[in-house]
């Protein structure tokens, strides 16, 4: 079985959706370690609660960036991880890093990339108007948020939605649902990406991300 760390800073719920699809068969057994770069990350506690190994690595404790690269690096390769999987990890990586697990590292961004990526999305999108929004899983390159994309989930953008409302619709109606299959795919040898970034699902290649319609067409 592919073995997944999950790299995590914050609330930790698209762990938690990692989590809830492992226990109720919709993911694998494949979860063997979480690594937060925060101590007191809520994330922490539900790896913990599911009998997860958590580790806490934090920045502070490092000279600079490569330093705290290598100390991550270290860890997920003991834990002799296939797949490396972001989830609401909030540190910049070194190009050292996105190679080593290159075509092996997810992100899960809450936007419609490639609009809007970094910070603040879900503020940025309802500035810009924009009427749809949403969440992109894509594989991690040194191209910040830029990597190739794999599915994107959308919803159509409520006149009274504040920044908090759209970002947990984000969250419950896209996030939880795409990144978990995300990962199934990943673990079951169905997903890749070659050198020019085109992403393949089984024998077909991507010409555009998947989408919750493709999804609920039973990909
Ligand atoms: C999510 O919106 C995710 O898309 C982004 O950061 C947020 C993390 O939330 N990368 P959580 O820690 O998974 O609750």
């Amino acid at each position: 079985m592919k073995r997944v760390v999950v790299l995590i800073s914050g609330a930790g719920r698209n762990l938690q959706a990692l989590i809830d699809a492992q226990r109720h068969g919709r993911l694998p057994d494949c979860l063997v370690g979480v690594i937060s770069s925060r101590a007191d990350a809520p994330g922490v506690q539900r790896a913990r609660d599911a009998g997860l190994p958590a580790r806490c690595i934090t920045p502070a404790d490092f000279t600079d960036r490569p330093e705290f690269d290598a100390a991550l690096m270290r860890q997920i390769d003991d834990w002799a991880a296939d797949w490396v999987v972001l989830a609401g990890f909030m540190r910049i990586l070194t190009p050292g890093f996105t190679q080593h697990y290159a075509g092996r590292l997810l992100n899960i961004h809450p936007s419609l990339l490639p609009r809007h990526p970094g910070l603040r999305t879900h503020a940025a999108a309802r500035a810009a108007g924009d009427a749809r929004h949403g969440a992109t899983v894509h594989f991690v390159t040194e191209a910040l948020d830029g990597g190739p994309r794999i599915i994107q989930g959308a919803l159509m953008v409520r006149p009274e939605d504040t920044d908090e409302t759209l970002a947990e619709r984000v969250m419950v109606e896209v996030e939880r649902r795409i990144y978990p299959q995300a990962v199934a795919w990943a673990v079951a040898g169905r997903l890749t990406v070659d050198a020019m970034g085109r992403v393949g699902l089984d024998d077909r290649t991507l010409q555009a991300p998947l989408s919750l319609d493709d999804l609920e067409a039973g990909f």
